[in-house]
């Protein structure tokens, strides 16, 4: 490192504390950002801001895998530094100089540039002719200041997932807030409904490797599933995935568990990372069925997802788990729409309930959908091997599910993350006896 380039410390990044609200440009290229892979990043900014935006992306789930270095100083200290250092993949300039000398100055750094540095600039002007004439320099993307995390994210994504390609699959993680709630069924329901309503791929990932039902529930019995791919995580490619999945519909294919107690399986949250990756790239949508269990490999599925479905049943239990989750995800990603909070089997008959004002008062979130009980449709699909709608389109949840899936796929408008209603309600006495911290 050269005396002109210095790096970021946190004096000079002050990262907003709080968790800044997600407004409407902000959620869409949330959307579109997909993770970017294992490389390198090295930016030289001008100003503050850039550094902290660029910051705040180095930390989002997104850019997890990369190596990101943020130096001040611009292109002048990125000229000096690459005199002496090998580049990197990535190289983001900051420069508000104008077009005749930011040119000047690029065609100077790309002197030490290694084949295969990518270079995105950062520029204060809106200017045609210097977009034109950065790209025709071989400059991968031009953004103007200010940035935001989120359109620094969407950038990279697509300087490495394709734009012209299909995009890289959209990952949604369902998880219980307790055994036994109907994660598994809604996945099952949601991800079917999808498929069919979208004319779109799907594969539904069954992760609850000793008693997952994605088989039971597509009426198949298939003999290689998903503990294939985890065991050789490596191994995975295009043919291995086609032989390891089952296709229950035209669209719908399953990634099953096992469903063997008598072989352990010791996953890694690595070898998920890997398999989900892989998966993803074959398909608009994933649907991951996580088993109700916590361990640092479903932490890292769920924090990792696109959007997060959180089940749960109107009881106190569930309501303390799934505030306990939903502390944590919202807590570690800052550029995400918070998780989704179904609630399932309410008004079962003669069970005390908690209502569902008491659950979003907790919460600080409405849930997106709320099912009711109904043992007849639910438990004769699944006995069937059936989604409920095929089971009874008449079913009152076959709309929910239809509703969720288009939701969950960003077909239609995202509800705005309403702010926790008062701190006052039935619930508060009884939360305040599980300590529960808001
Ligand atoms: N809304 C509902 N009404 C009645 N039964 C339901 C409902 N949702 C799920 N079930 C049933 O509850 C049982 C447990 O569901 P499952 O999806 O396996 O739960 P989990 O994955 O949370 O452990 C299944 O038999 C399922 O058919
Ligand atoms: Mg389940």
């Amino acid at each position: 490192m050269t005396a002109q380039a210095q790096t970021v410390d946190d004096a000079d990044v002050a990262i907003a504390a709080e968790t800044p609200a997600m407004h409407g440009t902000d959620v869409e290229h949330a959307q579109r950002a997909r993770p970017i892979p294992r490389i390198s990043i090295q930016a030289f900014c001008e100003i503050a801001e850039t550094a902290e935006a660029l910051q705040v992306a180095a930390e989002d789930r997104r850019l997890s895998k990369t190596h990101v270095s943020i130096h001040m100083g611009g292109v002048q200290s990125a000229i000096a530094h690459y005199q002496e250092n090998p580049t990197p993949n990535l190289i983001v300039i900051e420069s508000s100089d104008e077009r005749a000398l930011m040119i000047g100055q690029l065609d100077q750094l790309s002197e030490f540039c290694d084949a295969g540095t990518r270079v995105v600039v950062i520029g204060h002007h809106n200017d045609v002719l210097l977009y034109r004439d950065l790209l025709k320099r071989g400059v991968s993307e031009y953004l103007v200041a200010p940035i935001t995390p989120l359109q620094l994210m969407e950038s990279l994504s697509n300087l490495y997932n394709s734009p012209d390609a299909e995009p890289v699959g959209s990952v949604i993680a369902f998880i219980g807030a307790k055994g036994g709630v109907g994660s598994s069924t809604i996945c099952h329901n949601v991800a079917w409904s999808l498929s069919e309503q979208l004319k779109t791929n799907v594969i539904v990932a069954d992760l609850d490797l000793a008693f997952g039902t994605t088989g039971l529930d597509f009426n198949q019995d298939p003999i290689q599933g998903i503990a294939d791919a985890l065991q050789s995580p490596e191994r995975l490619d295009e043919m291995l995935l086609d032989r390891l999945l089952t296709k229950c519909t035209e669209r719908l294919s399953i990634f099953a568990a096992p469903v063997v107690l008598d072989r352990d399986f010791d996953i890694s949250a690595d070898a998920c990372d890997v398999v989900i990756d892989v998966v993803r790239q074959h398909v608009p949508f994933v649907a991951i069925d996580l088993p109700h269990t916590w361990s640092p490999w479903v932490k890292r599925v769920l924090l990792q997802a696109d959007e997060i479905v959180i089940t749960a049943a109107p009881d106190l239990a569930n309501l303390r788990n799934a505030k306990n989750i939903m502390d944590l995800v919202k807590a570690s990603r800052n550029n995400d729409v918070p998780p989704r909070l179904v609630v399932n089997m309410a008004g079962m008959p003669k069970r005390p309930e908690i209502s569902i004002k008491d659950f979003t008062a907790a919460l600080g979130i409405e849930p997106i959908q709320v099912i009711e009980f109904d043992c007849e449709n639910f438990g004769q699909a699944a006995n069937n091997g059936q989604m409920v709608e095929e089971f009874s389109s008449k079913a009152k949840a076959a709309p929910l599910f239809r509703d969720l899936a288009l939701t969950l796929s960003h077909r239609k408008d995202l509800r705005p993350d309403k702010k926790a209603k008062s701190q006052g309600g039935g619930l508060t006495p009884l939360l305040q006896k599980l300590k529960l911290k808001r």
